[in-house]
């Protein structure tokens, strides 16, 4: 059975529609990476789907269940857990009392502190040190450690990679397939495209709150993602979307050519 399915929701804040009308599926033991520029609604998706924004209208079910109007902690219950953006840990609790933060409310389950130190071994030495002294990658592990205490079905992780070191992405998404072995589903937004497309089983691409291009990795070529990610293109139905994005691509030019240059490597 699709464990999340996500059926023409719309998101706003205030007057904006950050989120619009967007439907996708997630299959059990799959990773779905969500792409997208910046500002095109993929913090506002996956707090919306760890019941932190409401939504205006649409539906989100897990494993069947209607969990649209669950507030946040009914959703961990339900087997949900965010990483959010940013990580977010309490900098003067220790290491393993933020973990167990993530234990407040355990569902039974494969993960346990010992199984997360197993996971990152480096944590047990520093398990008595404040989150504070520890270094980004250091921090964002603690943070889907402390994720995976609640032992969700569907992990959701805000922008896994961003801010860190090349080698230290490598090692966080490293244990990615053994978190998903353990029976955990992952929906990441990953800001680095080429990232995105080495790691996850699908993409979807989001523009302006919307899913403009969906699909495995191999399927998709690298002018069909740069399209749908500036909005130039076929891959975009919406006139007002395509204009808003070319204005984008022109205001945010050197990010398109980082991005480019980034889906370039990823793929020869
Ligand atoms: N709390 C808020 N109040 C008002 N507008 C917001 C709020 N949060 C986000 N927005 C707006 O909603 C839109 C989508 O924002 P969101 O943070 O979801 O995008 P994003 O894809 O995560 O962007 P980024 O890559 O910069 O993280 C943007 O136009 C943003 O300015
Ligand atoms: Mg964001």
């Amino acid at each position: 059975m699709t464990l999340l399915s996500v059926r023409d929701l719309t998101v706003h804040h205030g007057l904006l529609r950050a989120v619009d009308g967007l439907s996708l599926e997630v299959e059990p033991g799959e990773v779905l990476a969500i792409i997208g520029a910046n500002g095109a609604g993929k913090s506002t998706l996956l707090r919306a789907l760890a019941g932190l924004n409401l939504p205006t209208s649409g539906t989100v079910h897990l494993g069947g269940r209607d969990i649209t109007r669950f507030p946040a902690h009914k959703r961990t219950s339900a087997g949900i857990a965010l990483v959010p953006e940013g990580r977010r840990l309490f900098r003067s609790l220790t290491v393993e009392e933020n973990l167990l933060t993530g234990a407040y409310r355990k569902r039974p389950g494969p993960w346990s502190v010992e199984r997360v130190y197993e996971l990152f071994p480096w944590m047990t030495e520093r398990r008595r040190q404040n989150a504070a002294q520890l270094s980004g990658g250091e921090q964002q592990a603690v943070a889907i450690g402390r994720a995976l205490l609640s032992n969700p079905d569907l992990l959701l992780v805000d922008e896994l990679s961003l801010g860190l070191a090349p080698v230290v992405v490598r090692r966080i998404y490293q244990v990615l397939p053994e978190i998903v072995a353990a029976g955990t589903t992952a929906l990441i937004v990953e800001q680095d495209v080429s990232q995105a497309l080495r790691v996850a089983d699908r993409v979807h691409c989001l523009l302006e709150g919307r899913s403009v291009l969906a699909g495995r990795p191999a399927e998709l070529t690298a002018e069909q993602v740069g399209h749908a990610y500036f909005g130039i293109g076929d891959t975009v139905q919406d006139g007002a979307a395509k204009d808003a994005a070319k204005d984008g691509v022109v205001r945010d030019g050197a990010a398109k050519d980082g991005a480019l240059k980034d889906m370039e490597e990823g793929r020869h």
